[in-house]
């Protein structure tokens, strides 16, 4: 949801902009652009392009490495078409200063209606626009970039993280945040400022978190923070753990494929150091939880929303606490009953998007318990969030969440677990059984992506099929909705997750000749194994081709089947997910679609 970056130090300024705008293209590609400062006085070069970054490189062709202070964007549209002029950085009416934004200003209309009465000329059809004209002002006004942002975002409704730069002072960069992420990078000489630490990751290590409504200025040696009424806050310093390896390919073709290969590892560092004995749990994140709270309710969107519908049966059936799960943008526009005996739980993989935030604030006004469930050390929704247990799934590139949705579920299995123990809503006997079941995830998802050749040869025999349906029970119905999700969103073909048992409703009628349905059944000892297996036969009688999805305890006579390794009934989506995943990668490659960089799609949604 547009990447952001600043530099300013003593190397070249537009190598270190364009190296984290590649890094940060996740968020967005729909324009990238960029706006460099010489040297003092001399005119600001600005350079920006429609399409993916690699069209302003072809722009920019090499020149400028004199520049050391610039500002880089990577945009996903919201106000205006991706076109080059509708593409940040946007000047403001002096040509001097520009300025850079990743979320929604949502007074703008008021804002450019004020600045044209004034006699301001736009160019663009964005909001941000109104943003560079206002700053222009209030610079003209006071002299200082500073105080001049300050006043600028004491105007400002919506969410927005803003970064300004100024041909008069080219080592200093102005940027700003509310409800929108930006971190600063801490290096030698030179310093970062970024929407996500991926951008300056191979340069430091050293992160500090900016606040809500705070502003801060950079210059290569200095980083001073303020709040908006100018007083001086010291930010939170932070080292990141990761480093610029794991954001690379590594030798796979997309960065979905190496996250998909990471599973195994991704599952194994989210359960490491969480069972003291063979027999228990523990879970130190979860000291602020009063545990008194009598109903759970989970919030989150995309593929984190389907982590909570998976995680939904574990926390009922070993912790016997009711749970609801519901879409973090549905949840903030109603009047939901919550007390301080309802623990909210968000789940995001970036911490970022703005749906799952204006939900947690919900609740937390609301008087909830918050905890969430984050992959993003030091952003937003754990930062504001009573408790966090992070999943440590690494840098997720790819749009297409994959190995964050397995840690997640997994997360949500440990939380299930801990409650139960100090519930004792299960023996300990069970308990074992479970730590057991978990601990050989890693080693069957391996197993999985040992023999996925022929999953991968059998789905291109599928690529012009027109429709896909998906079928589940029990937690294999939120898996076929995640199967569908991750084909819309990668192969652009229709597709629908459905409830087995609710196939003959309605959606039945949707079965041609020849409609491919992927069918996950439960191990064959589950009660709910037999029903699933009659709705294959049903749509099998209608026509359809079924690709099951059936572990060995099942004796099953279907011409494409695909095999996973045993495991608990609950446990099952983190293997089954597997192979999902793997046919909406094959799908997109085998139709030539661009896989990590989905169209119309943003990795962080940090707009409502
Ligand atoms: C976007 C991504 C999805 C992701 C969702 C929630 O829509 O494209 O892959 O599941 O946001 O993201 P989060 O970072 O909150 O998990």
């Amino acid at each position: 949801m547009c990447g952001i970056v600043g530099y300013t130090g003593s190397n070249p300024a537009l190598s270190r902009v364009i190296e984290g705008l590649r890094r940060l293209e996740y968020r967005g590609y729909d324009s990238a652009g960029v706006a460099l400062a010489l040297t003092k006085g001399e005119k600001l070069v600005v350079e920006k392009k429609a399409g993916k970054l690699a069209n302003l490189e072809g722009a920019l062709n090499g020149g400028h490495e004199n520049a050391t202070g610039g500002i880089g964007h990577t945009r996903w549209a919201t106000h205006g078409g991706p076109t080059d002029i509708n593409a940040h950085p946007h000047l403001d009416e002096s040509g001097k200063l520009a300025v850079i934004h990743n979320g929604i200003i949502e007074n703008y209309e008021e804002l450019k209606a004020e600045l044209e009465r004034r006699g301001h000329k736009f160019k663009s059809e964005t909001d941000t626009e109104s943003v560079a004209h206002l700053l222009g002002e209030e610079f003209k006004a006071s002299g200082d970039l500073a105080t001049a942002m300050r006043s600028v975002c004491a105007r400002l409704r919506g969410s927005f993280t803003l970064l300004a730069i100024q041909s008069d002072n080219p080592n200093l960069i102005v940027g700003a945040r509310r409800n929108s992420p930006l971190v600063v990078g801490v290096g030698s000489g030179e310093n970062f400022l970024a929407s996500d630490v991926s951008a300056f990751i191979s340069h430091t290590k050293k992160a500090l978190e900016l606040g809500q409504d705070q502003v801060v200025v950079v210059t290569p040696n200095e980083v001073v923070v303020t709040d908006l009424a100018g007083k001086t806050v010291t930010p939170k310093e932070y080292e990141i753990t990761w480093d610029a390896k794991a954001a690379e390919r590594g030798g796979f073709e997309h960065f979905m494929l190496k996250e998909i290969y990471e599973q195994p590892k991704a599952v194994a560092d989210t359960l490491l150091g969480r069972f003291p004995t063979p027999s228990t749990i523990e879970l130190k994140e979860l000291e602020n939880i009063s545990g008194n709270f009598q109903r759970i309710l989970i919030l989150a969107c995309g593929t984190a929303y389907h982590a909570g519908l998976i995680g939904k049966y574990a926390l009922e059936e070993w912790a016997k606490i009711p749970v609801e799960v519901e879409l973090a943008s549905e949840f903030r526009y109603r009047n939901p009953v919550i007390s301080e005996q309802t623990l909210v739980i968000t789940i995001s993989q970036s911490g970022e998007t703005m749906d799952t935030l204006m939900a947690l604030r919900h609740a937390k006004s609301l008087g909830a318990q918050t905890l969430s469930i984050c992959n993003t050390m030091g952003s937003t929704i754990p930062r504001e969030s009573d408790s966090v247990l992070y999943t440590h799934a690494g840098p997720e590139i790819a749009v297409a969440s994959t190995k964050a949705l397995l840690t997640q579920v997994i997360a949500l299995d440990l939380l299930a677990l801990y409650l139960a123990s100090k519930r004792s809503s299960i023996t300990s006997n069970r308990t074992k059984e479970i730590i057991d079941a978990l601990l050989q995830l890693p080693n069957k998802i391996e197993e999985i992506l040992e023999t996925v050749e022929p999953l991968r040869a059998m789905t291109r025999g599928y690529k012009n099929a027109t429709s896909v349906l998906f079928l589940g029970r029990h937690v294999g119905f939120p898996a076929a909705l995640e199967g569908a999700l991750k084909l819309k969103e990668l192969a652009y073909m229709h597709a629908e997750g459905f409830a087995g048992g609710e196939l003959k409703h309605g959606p039945i009628a949707l079965i041609e000749e020849g409609t491919p349905v992927i069918a996950i059944l439960p191990p064959a000892k589950s009660e709910i194994a037999e029903k699933m297996r009659s709705n294959v036969q049903e749509v099998r009688a209608r026509g359809a081709r079924v690709i099951a999805i059936a572990d060995q305890s099942h004796s099953l006579d279907l011409p494409e089947l695909i095999r996973i390794p045993e495991s608990e009934e609950i446990l099952q989506p983190i293997l089954s997910i597997v192979p999902l995943q793997v046919f909406a990668y094959e799908m997109a490659v085998a139709r030539g679609n661009d896989v990590d960089q989905p169209r119309n799609l943003a990795k962080s949604v940090t707009v409502e």
